[in-house]
């Protein structure tokens, strides 16, 4: 069979998106990124992968967030992004602004773990071959290390900005104080981070990092807005088969305790009340902060996409709505 050759919706940028001004720089970032760190792997269907890809670009989606061991298995979600890549999106490449990272653990030995300018350097390269790209628009040191001078991470971040490789940097989970240190040691070697990676939703908050993030000039990208899919329907009535918590993928049944199941029941009361989703919902409180810059969705369907998608519709939330999300969650 030949394959029809991919056309981007032509109103794409029309269709509702936000672009977010990430910190005090130059550069816009969709208000809904797209992830690969499930569903995009050597296990996953790779037409699913191709219909999930294009339907974020046809409604505006401009990021897309990677990292070295993304899958599963480690490296193939770099991988399948390098082949989407060369079937489709290879012509829109400037209307694409990709991310991945280094940081955790890649491959065997000393040399590929942690933030060592070894790793960082030698994982960059990698991700370039097998996302099928001369430069990346931002690389992030993907956690803080404890036992590398955060002089070497860093100074290993300005140089691959030097060397063409990234556009911008960021950090991602970065404890306060060593994030204020990046973000003055990049400021003053003219390689400012660009943005803050971190967990944010309605059961783990990060204000401390979005606030210090904002303080510094640096954007704010959430990650698990729905914390894997709790915050969504997927787990009101029990564990459907084939979900993240079904294939014990970094989610496991143990956290779907009696109590968290009749908190996530009131919120999607709540979200009904609103005429929205759970999950439409949880993105819309995430995206709610004016300092967050763009919220990563991670998607298994088309349907879950589109039903993410409308969170650009949500109304704003009352200050009674607010207050009731305290109480169901307190
Ligand atoms: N910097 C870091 O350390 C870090 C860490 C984690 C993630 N991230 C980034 O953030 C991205 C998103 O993280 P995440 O995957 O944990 O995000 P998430 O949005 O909290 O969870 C995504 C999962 O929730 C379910 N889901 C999503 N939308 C749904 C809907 N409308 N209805 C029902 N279920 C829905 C799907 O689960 P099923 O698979 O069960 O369908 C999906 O795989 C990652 O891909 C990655 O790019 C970064």
């Amino acid at each position: 069979m030949i394959e029809s050759i991919y056309s981007p919706a032509e109103g794409r940028y029309e269709a509702g998106m936000q672009y977010r001004r990430s910190g005090r720089s130059g550069l816009l970032m969709s208000a809904l990124s797209l992830g690969f760190w499930h569903n995009f792997g050597s296990i996953s269907n790779f037409q699913n992968c191709k219909e999930m890809i294009h339907c974020a670009f046809d409604n505006g989606i401009t990021c897309f967030d990677l990292a070295n061991n993304y899958g599963p298995l480690y490296g193939t979600a770099e991988e399948t992004f390098g082949r989407l890549m060369d079937v489709s999106m290879k012509p829109y490449r400037d209307e694409m602004f990709v991310t991945t990272k280094a940081g955790y653990d890649m491959w065997p030995g000393p040399y590929g773990n942690w933030g060592s300018r070894k790793y960082l350097l030698s994982s960059l390269n990698q991700s370039l071959k097998r996302m099928h790209l001369e430069y990346v628009d931002l690389f992030y040191s993907h956690r803080y290390d404890p036992e590398t001078p955060l002089e070497e991470t860093l100074q290993a971040l300005v140089d691959i900005v030097r060397q063409g490789k990234a556009l911008y940097v960021g950090i991602s989970r970065w404890p306060k104080e060593a994030a204020e240190f990046g973000y003055k040691y990049l400021r003053e070697r003219n390689v400012p981070c660009l943005c803050f990676q971190g967990k944010h939703n309605l059961l783990v908050r990060d204000d401390t990092s979005i606030d210090t993030a904002a303080a510094n000039g640096a954007g704010y990208v959430g990650f698990s807005a729905l914390e894997q899919g709790l915050l969504s329907g997927r787990y009101l009535e029990g564990i459907p088969e084939g979900s993240r918590m079904a294939r014990r993928e970094a989610l496991t049944p143990d956290r779907l305790t009696p109590e968290l199941l009749r908190k996530l029941q009131s919120l999607n009361e709540l979200a009904k009340q609103r005429g929205e989703s759970l999950a439409q919902m949880a993105l819309a409180w995430v995206l709610a902060n004016p300092k967050v810059t763009s919220v990563i969705i991670g998607t298994s369907s088309v349907e879950q996409m589109k039903d993410n998608l409308r969170v650009l519709q949500s109304a704003p939330f009352s200050a009674e709505e607010l207050d009731r999300i305290e109480q169901i969650l307190k």
